[in-house]
């Protein structure tokens, strides 16, 4: 059986730890994509610092990259929104390679972005690829509870409160979390036409999908995580003055019409000695129920979640296939290319 063949696109925080991911899980890395002067035409493995060079060197053609690489799949950490997304997405879909991404929007794009969603669906039919959003939202905001209601008989309201670090992330999370602006700016941005989908919004609505409920109503409030005192973002190479914004936290809110309330409060924010990533679930109804991760290595399981959907992406059919379709995501103890099945391979 071949070994996978994987593109990496995006040479960043999350790809670095994605590349030794892959790399011990026996997958072939034939090419690397990013954007920068100080990373295009270096080796990818000095630039994820592996300690080793790898032979791949990092282009800035990603069209040329994809056509010659033969690759299996694309592995893209580059931004949040689809109508960043789109770029890559559609490069990949064009060329016949599948990709999963990190892009937050993408978990369930069907609803805040759906031209897209549907343009990248259709190409991606046309040459057989499956395109799949996926990260740490997979299993510990979805699919986690997402099992956990099957174990119910009848759910009044399902309310999940997350937490992780900024920091934990390059300058694009830091950029798009507005680090370091001063409220009055934050507000601005607020109110500016350009405001993306909340993630929380994305995660909800995977959640619906996945159970069938109609959307009766959505709401979506944010506020911004101020800083006490000084602080540093890492992300951005930032000092941060009391009274300026290290973050926000988004709260969210579907009602079904058949009745049961989906909320979920996600803060993403530059953290404080005290702080660490929460992940909380409860379930009010027959019976009532409770989900709590303690503290949960958010940047570590994004990029688990990411390698191990790969033989579930490849092996899927073709389309913009959002994770709720996908099978439960498995511990993968051996090479990747072993869990391919017959078409997949
Ligand atoms: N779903 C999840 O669970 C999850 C978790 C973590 C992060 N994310 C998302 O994943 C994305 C990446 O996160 P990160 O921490 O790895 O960010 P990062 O360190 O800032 O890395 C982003 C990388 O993308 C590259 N890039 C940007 N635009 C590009 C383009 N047009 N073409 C090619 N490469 C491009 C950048 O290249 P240069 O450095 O060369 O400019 C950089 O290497 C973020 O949007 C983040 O929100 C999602």
């Amino acid at each position: 059986m071949n070994r996978i063949k994987a593109v990496i696109y995006g040479v960043g925080a999350m790809n670095s730890i994605a590349t030794r991911m892959l790399l011990d899980k026996d997958v072939d890395i034939v090419a690397a994509i990013s954007r920068s002067k100080d990373k295009v035409g270096r080796d990818l493995g000095d630039l994820t610092g592996l300690g080793r060079q790898l032979g791949v060197t990092v282009t800035d053609d990603a069209k040329a990259a994809l056509a010659a690489s033969g690759a299996d799949v694309a592995v893209i950490a580059v931004n949040s929104y689809m109508a960043d997304a789109v770029e890559q997405l559609r490069i990949c879909a064009e060329a016949g390679v599948n990709a999963v991404t990190l892009s937050e929007e993408a978990l369930y794009p069907w609803n805040t972005s759906p031209e897209i969603t549907a343009e990248l669906d259709t190409i991606a039919r046309r040459t057989g690829a499956t395109l799949t959003g996926t990260g740490h939202q997979d299993t510990y905001w979805v699919n986690i509870v997402a099992m956990m209601m099957g174990t119910s008989h009848h759910i009044d309201h399902v309310t999940g409160h997350a937490s992780w670090n900024v920091d934990d992330y390059g300058p694009e999370v830091a950029s798009d979390q507005q680090v370091g602006r001063s409220v009055e700016e934050f507000e601005e941005w607020l109110r500016g036409a350009e405001r993306p989908p909340t993630f929380g919004r994305n995660v909800l609505d995977a959640l619906v999908a996945d159970t069938g409920l109609t959307v009766k109503s959505i709401a979506s409030t944010t506020r911004p995580d101020v800083a006490i005192g000084p602080m540093h973002s890492q992300a951005l190479d930032l000092d941060v003055d009391a009274g300026q914004v290290i973050g926000f936290t988004d709260i969210d809110e579907i009602q079904t019409e058949e009745g049961p309330v989906l909320t979920f409060e996600m803060s993403g924010r530059v953290y404080g000695e005290a702080d660490g990533d929460i992940n909380e679930w409860e379930i009010q109804g027959e019976p009532d129920l409770v989900l709590s991760n303690g503290t949960v290595p958010t940047q570590i399981t994004t990029c688990t979640q990411m390698v191990n959907r790969i033989p579930d992406v490849i092996n899927a059919e073709p389309g913009f296939v959002t994770i709720e379709k996908l099978p439960r995501l498995k511990y993968r103890a051996f090479g990747l290319h072993t869990y391919l099945t017959e078409k997949g391979r």
